[in-house]
């Protein structure tokens, strides 16, 4: 077996001081205890301002590492990292961890994106705390270069909130504040329902693109003639209908953010247009020869294995590598239960029975049923169903009958108050529209042409050569 030199060692032999930050003094003495016995040199302080001093006496008698709570009193653990000296950051962060109360996501985004080396979520054990410790001092050896994190201030809508606390979720807020202010591409990953979009908003937010604006294309919504003006725009008279020059998402989104939905529809030809956009960061509206140049990051969504298509032909495989510069995942519900009573709390407060109402209380033997149950449509559907139940039970407590797990996924529905909101034009409007109903009657006819044709007032070639367009089997 390999001999490793000790963790608690420094190169020069001299042992690893943490400073322990807590007003707390029986956190501070159980951390204390704790990492003395594995080898570490301890040092305390009971409130923000001391570990600013700390930080700015850059002695031998300063620490290597500061393990802090981000609820202290004078200077919250926030402030310490606004008002850290430039001097004590080093790969782009600060020699900090910190320990933040259970619940949201925001402060830990915060922590990171204030340069915090990671954080850690309270209650926690031992050992997690020293698999940190001991992560940090491994990267500090490899030195290992991360992109400088800069400050952003700032309010949040409360309904861009993620919520969630299982390993899986902290480490997405983990790449979001890392990655925020960089301009990497950004893929996004998982089932639906998961939180993509959410997290896309989020992401865009705390960027350095957060000051411009999000535009938001549903790759999925759009037949593949549609979807290219609709990205890249078109000059007068490029085709049939294209009556004044039009600008494009992209061009929309310059100086902010694009957001490529269901990315993973998108055909091949496109795929192509998309793969030149993200190389040169320019292109020419269809129709036109003049190039268009923008600055915008761009971040993808799919609910599908992009991996798979690839394999299959039906993605291009440079375009996905260039998708993928950064790829977060968003783990299925099911595989993060914990996370649900937090969640169900969140939509009661969001969806309150009325304005004046508090929010709704749960009985245990619904929370059961929410807990046991499987969750296809993750996290929105979850949503749906507290929504029923806060009308169901007139903003009381709900029971087991106010809990419809049935779950008639509705997420094809097409709210039009919410899509436009959301950015969507009128032109993606009335082809979500259009596939939903040609798909539908489809459905509805067991797949007879035909019927469905005569069912939507078409005539059977018309009838077919929308499905071709809009690329439904
Ligand atoms: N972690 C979370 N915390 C709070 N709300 C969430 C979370 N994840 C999802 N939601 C909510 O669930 C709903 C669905 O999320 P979203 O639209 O982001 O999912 P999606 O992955 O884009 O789904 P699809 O693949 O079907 O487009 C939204 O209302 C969103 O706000
Ligand atoms: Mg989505």
């Amino acid at each position: 077996m390999l001999s490793m030199p000790g963790n608690a060692e420094g190169t020069s032999g001299t042992m690893h001081r943490i400073l322990v930050a807590d007003d707390d003094a029986g956190i501070r003495s159980l951390l204390r205890d704790f990492l003395e016995g594995e080898g570490y040199e301890i040092a305390e302080a009971a409130n923000g301002v001391a570990v600013l001093d700390a930080l700015k006496n850059q002695s031998d008698e300063s620490p290597d590492l500061v393990l802090m709570d981000v609820r202290m009193p004078d200077k919250s653990g926030l402030d310490v990292l606004r008002e850290a000296p430039e001097a004590a950051r080093a790969a782009g962060h600060l020699p900090i961890i910190v320990i933040t109360g259970y619940g949201t996501s925001n402060v830990a985004i915060d922590a990171m994106q204030f340069g915090a080396y990671d954080y850690i979520v309270k209650p926690f054990d031992l050992d997690e705390v020293l698999n940190l410790v001991e992560r940090f001092f491994d990267r500090r050896r490899l030195d290992d270069q991360v992109e400088p994190l800069s400050v952003r201030v700032g309010g949040r809508d409360p309904n861009e909130v993620i919520i969630g606390n299982s390993g899986a979720m902290r480490e997405v807020y983990k790449t979001v504040g890392r990655v925020a202010r960089s301009d990497a591409t950004v893929l996004i990953t998982g089932e639906t329902g998961t939180g993509k979009e959410l997290v896309a908003t989020v992401l865009h937010r705390s960027s350095s693109y957060g000051s411009g604006t999000l535009v938001k294309v549903n790759c999925a919504a759009l037949p593949e003639t549609l979807l290219e003006s609709e990205l890249f725009g078109h000059e007068k008279g490029s085709f049939t209908g294209a009556i004044n020059q039009r600008k494009g998402r992209f061009e929309m989104a310059n100086k902010g953010t694009i957001f490529l939905d269901e990315v993973g529809e998108m055909s091949l030809a496109t795929q192509k247009k998309l793969l030149r956009v993200l190389q040169e960061r320019e292109f020419e509206r269809v129709g036109g020869s003049v190039a268009v140049k923008i600055d915008t990051r761009v971040i993808a969504a799919t609910n599908k294995v992009l991996e798979q298509e690839v394999e299959d032909g039906r993605f291009r495989e440079d375009l996905y590598y260039r998708l993928n510069v950064i790829s977060i995942f968003l783990p299925p519900l099911r595989d993060r239960g914990d996370d649900i009573p937090l969640l169900v709390e969140h939509f009661l407060d969001k969806h309150r029975f009325s304005a004046a109402a508090g929010p709704s209380r749960i009985s245990q033997g619904a929370m059961r049923m929410l807990l046991e149950h499987d969750w296809p449509g993750n996290v929105r559907q979850l949503e749906n169903v507290i929504e029923r139940a806060t009308v169901l039970c007139q903003g009381g407590v709900i029971a087991d009958e106010h809990i419809d797990l049935s779950g008639a996924d509705n997420r094809r529905f097409v709210d039009i108050g919410q899509r436009l909101r959301k950015g969507a034009s009128l032109s993606e409007l009335l082809a979500e529209v259009e596939r939903r109903a040609l798909s539908e009657a489809l459905t509805q006819t067991d797949g007879d042409r035909l019927a469905a044709s005569v069912m939507l007032g078409l005539d059977l070639s018309e009838f077919k050569q929308r499905l071709t367009e809009f690329e439904i089997a």
